[in-house]
Order: C-alpha cells, then structure tokens, then sequence
C-alpha cells in the first residue's frame, strides 16, 4: 500500500520519485493529481497504467508559474491576460506547443496544442524545485468518482502506487476550467470553478462553448485527437505495396522487408514501451509519405487497450470522427 505523508514534509520525498521517473499521487485545490515528469514516456505511461485508462487522452501540464509554462507553450495576448489574472489556481490553458517544449507525445495525444496550468500550493512548489512541467491527471481509476481527499485516492489506487502526499480536502473540489486560445478565439472545452463570466469579464471575449454537434474540441470527445495524414490498416498480417509498416514485437508481417518505412513499437513485446512510442512512430512514419500505415496486431490487455482504442481512432473513416481534421 501506498504510504501518506503530509503535505507539509513531503517536497523532497516526491521530488526525489518523481526525478526517478516515478509517479505521486499529489494535492491541488481542485482535485488530486497523479503526477509525474512530463518529459518523460515512462512515466507518462506509468500514470495511464495506474489509471486504467482506455483512451490516451491527453494530460494537464502543471508548471511553477508563468515562466516555465512559456516554455512550453506559446501564449497569445489573451492566454498571458488569462494566466496573469487566474494563476496560480483552478484554470486551465490550451494553447499552442512550443516544437521544442519538454513535454513527451503520450502527454499531448500528440496534438500540437498543450494544457497547461498552475495550480495553488504544493504541485507548484514541486514544480519548480524539479524545475520540470508535471503530467497530472485526477488521482483516480478510470470510470471512479474524482478523489478530493488522500484517503479517497488510497481507497482507489493505493495498492498501485508508492506515495501520496496528503494536503488535506480539496478546496474547489471540482476539476479546473478548461479555456483552449485560439488567437483571439476563446473556447470554453470544460466549465469549472471558473465561470465563462469571470473569462469574459477578463478578456473582453466571450468563451465559445464546446457541445454536442460543435465542431470545437472538447474534453472526452475525441474531435481533438491525433489523426496522421495517411489511413491505417489494422491487424496487418503483410505489407502490400507503398505501404509503411508500425510492427510490435518481434515476429514480423509477411513482406515487412517491402515496407517504405517501419519502426517497432516495441521488439520486446513490452505494452509500456509501445505506449510510449505510438504518437512519435506514428508521426515518423507518416512523415515518410506512404498513402497508408500498416499496424501489426498490439494485444489488447493492459495499456494495449489505450493502444487499440487510439489506432482505432486514427484507422476510421475521418469523416466518422465529428469535427475531425
Ligand atoms: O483540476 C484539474 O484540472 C485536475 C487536477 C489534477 O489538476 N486535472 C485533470 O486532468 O482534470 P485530466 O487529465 O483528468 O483532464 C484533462 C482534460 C482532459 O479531458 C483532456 O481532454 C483535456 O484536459 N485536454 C488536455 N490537453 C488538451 C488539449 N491539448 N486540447 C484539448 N483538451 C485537452
Ligand atoms: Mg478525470
């Protein structure tokens, strides 16, 4: 079982698992985070594994402050006006990736737009003193009630994690609002403890707001999400002409050696690993400009079904995918 240490003693503990790759269960005022280095896919994927997650969506970077989130992202007027008036606290920013910002795919889905946000209190502070953006989903099994105390987060996933830092109840108790800004376009894509009002009131624009049958990307909608240019076959058994090759483990499709391009999710067969890989290897391999990505078979336990539902995403008819791109 995990153990739980107050917030109070705890900065060095969790700074020291999460710089070795490791990932904690932490504190915000909205809800706890699972939190680990955003830089790096092992511990990225460590969180969706302890989540259970069937989809990679993509993740929340929390940053100390202003500084290191214009690191990694690139802030239009608007997004500065917002940060400035709103952080540290409960809202969160969809802007623009910088291309060399310290934040791995699997936390992007690998869109090229980045949430980030700074929250109150301890996730900040061990922010800065790792000096690193922190991936931070909400501390709890996918399909469970958020977790707004410690005890509730040891009650979801304590046997999956090492430590917990316990900062008490949650003072918002709800997940941050989420604002994507796009130029001088504001979209509303979660409401939160931060009203479209007190937005508006700040910025001089009214948020959009996402909804069914809106094109606007949305949070658990799937209209966001990393489609490469070229059509995916699934469940490849051989390459056929032109074709690039996304291989996982070590036995190959029939014709491999005809593919335009191949990369293996993992030669091992480790589920990890290929998580790890699948947004880059697919970026890489649609970047050698075959018209389709054959993918051999990835099993479906485990991580491999985030795996499988996001090829499955990107393998359908584009015009199936509402507001796709
Ligand atoms: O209050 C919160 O925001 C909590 C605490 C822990 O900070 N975090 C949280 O994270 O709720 P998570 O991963 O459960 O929710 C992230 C949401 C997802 O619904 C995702 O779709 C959306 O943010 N999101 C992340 N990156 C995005 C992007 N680039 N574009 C659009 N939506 C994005
Ligand atoms: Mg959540």
């Amino acid at each position: 079982m995990a153990d739980i240490i107050s917030e109070d003693n705890a900065l060095d503990r969790a700074a020291e698992l999460i710089a070795g790759g490791g990932i904690v269960a932490v504190p915000t005022e909205t809800v706890y985070g699972l939190a680990g280095d955003a830089a790096y896919g092992d511990a990225v994927a460590a969180i969706f594994e302890a989540k259970g997650r069937p989809r990679f969506n993509p993740l929340i970077c929390h940053v100390s402050g202003l500084d290191m989130a214009m690191r990694v992202g690139d802030f239009p007027e608007l997004a500065l006006r917002l940060a400035r008036k709103f952080w540290p606290g409960p809202l969160t920013l969809v802007v623009p990736l910088k291309p060399d910002a310290p934040v791995h795919p699997l936390v992007t889905a690998g869109l090229d737009t980045v949430a980030l946000r700074n929250p109150r209190g301890f996730v900040s502070q061990l922010s800065g003193r790792l000096d690193r953006p922190l991936a931070a989903p909400s501390a709890n099994r996918s399909g469970r009630i958020t977790a707004t105390t410690a005890d509730a987060v040891a009650a979801d996933l304590g046997d999956r994690i090492a430590l917990i830092v316990d900062g008490g109840p949650c003072a918002v108790g709800l997940e941050s609002t989420i604002v994507k800004v796009d130029g001088d376009r504001l979209m509303l894509l979660r409401p939160g403890g931060i009203t479209g009002e007190e937005i508006a009131a700040c910025t001089g624009v009214a948020p959009e707001h996402a909804g069914p049958g809106n094109a606007i990307e949305a949070p658990g909608m799937m209209t966001s999400h990393y489609a490469p240019r070229a059509r995916l076959r699934l469940d490849a058994a051989d390459v056929r002409s032109g074709e690039a090759l996304l291989g996982f483990g070590a036995s190959r499709a029939a014709n491999a050696g005809n593919a335009r391009a191949f990369a293996n999710l993992s030669p091992a067969g480790d589920l990890r690993e290929a998580a790890v890989n699948l947004f880059s290897y697919l970026n890489m391999l649609d970047k050698s400009g075959a018209d389709v990505i054959a993918v051999e078979p990835v099993p479906g336990e485990g991580l491999g079904e985030a795996i499988n539902d996001r090829l499955a995403r990107a393998a359908a008819p584009r015009d199936s995918i509402p507001g796709s791109r």
